[in-house]
């Protein structure tokens, strides 16, 4: 029985084709990225609150004026049909059956925004790559909202996708089939080729001001690692951001996002809504975010890992884990409410070995 985010982890690997299995798993570079992220939660050490009295922990918290069931959303991934037939079809399935969170659908999503919004009863969000022939964009977005898609969340270290070696070593290309449901371009054979031809390279702030003209819906930015570009964002009329490094996939080198968060909780002074990902693989990673000044977290390839080994069940027991996880954390450390998750929860982390 799979007790942990790595059970499933450990088990997709056993399943997946091993092409299939690195572009998931991998980063660009040489990975320190990558494995930053993960280490930058392995080290971080907990301070307990005891003798609180019965402390039966509320997970729910509010973003964007919606409640959550848990401060964690899904993470835009593309083509989730790589890990299984059902594709996004079974994430909506699976975490509807688990919890009430968003799923940020990727712009190169395997099904339509209608058949996911037909089977599920959680909400769905946008992610946005913005192409250079911006109609291209407006109609994906207009589609979307057609669909009742809920917030907009444009991702902004993607002008072209980064260097993946184990992508080049295997010579990786999308498998028949597996081709962008809500898009037109089904002529490419990878993410890499696609994004090559049609990103817009050269994005600026005023993307944000655009957006807002084409669409009502809440904008968020994904790709922010830095006080100063989190200020910017902020400025620029945007209504979240995310701290990512798209899970150590774009530019190698970067710091681990856990790393960076307090600095960009600091600058931001509660003016957005700041989510996080990458890196985060246990319940009580979901604690040190919040703990260090994230409102909530993205869950990435675990959610491929759930779906692979066990399709729309397979994300509801990852999701589940985490709800445990999280639960026995804030229970243990005397924590009754996501609201009472402050910076006393985390000790200074130890220096890296
Ligand atoms: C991604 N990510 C991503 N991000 C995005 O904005 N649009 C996308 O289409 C994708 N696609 C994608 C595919 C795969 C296979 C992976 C692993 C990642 C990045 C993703 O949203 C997120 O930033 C990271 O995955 C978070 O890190 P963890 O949780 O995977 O460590």
């Amino acid at each position: 029985m799979e007790l942990t985010l790595g059970d499933f982890a450990w088990l997709a690997r056993e399943r997946l084709d091993p092409g299939v299995w690195d572009f998931i798993e991998g980063g660009a570079g040489e990975e320190h990225t990558l494995a930053a992220n993960l280490e930058a939660f392995d080290r971080v050490r907990l301070r307990p609150s005891v003798l609180r009295g019965a402390v039966r922990p509320e997970t729910a918290t509010k973003i964007l004026g919606r409640t959550w069931d848990l401060p964690v959303a899904i993470a835009p991934l593309a083509y989730h049909n790589l890990a299984h037939p059902l594709g996004e079809l079974g994430t909506v399935q699976g975490v509807t059956a688990a919890a009430g969170v968003p799923i940020v659908v990727s712009t190169f999503a395997g099904r339509t925004f209608e058949e996911l919004a037909e089977a599920g009863g959680v909400p769905l969000w946008l992610q946005v790559y913005c192409m250079r022939d911006r109609s291209i964009t407006e109609g994906l977005i207009e589609r979307a909202a057609r669909a009742g898609v809920e917030a907009l969340v444009l991702t902004v270290d993607a002008p072209h996708l980064g260097r993946r070696a184990r992508d080049l070593r295997n010579g990786f290309r999308l498998p028949a089939g597996i081709v962008p449901a809500n898009l037109d371009g089904d002529g490419f054979a990878t993410p890499a080729e696609h994004a090559a031809a049609e990103f817009a390279p050269d994005l600026d702030w005023s993307v944000v001001g655009w957006l807002r003209s084409i669409s009502p819906l809440p904008i968020l930015l994904k790709g922010i690692l830095t006080d100063a570009d989190a200020v910017r964002a902020a400025d620029a009329g945007a209504d979240g951001i995310v701290v990512s490094n798209h899970g150590g996939r774009q530019l190698d080198g970067v710091p681990a996002t856990l790393e960076v968060l307090p600095e960009v909780a600091a600058a931001v002074g509660g003016r957005l809504p700041i989510l996080l990902d990458g890196g985060v693989r246990r319940g009580r990673d979901v604690l040190a975010a919040l703990a260090l000044g994230a409102d909530a977290v993205l869950l990435g390839r675990p959610v491929l890992h759930g779906l692979a080994v066990g399709g729309a069940e397979g994300v509801t027991r990852v999701l589940d884990i985490v709800r445990v996880e999280l639960t026995d954390a804030m229970s243990l450390a005397g924590i009754r409410a996501i609201a009472d998750v402050g910076p006393e929860l985390v000790r200074p982390a130890p220096p890296a070995v």
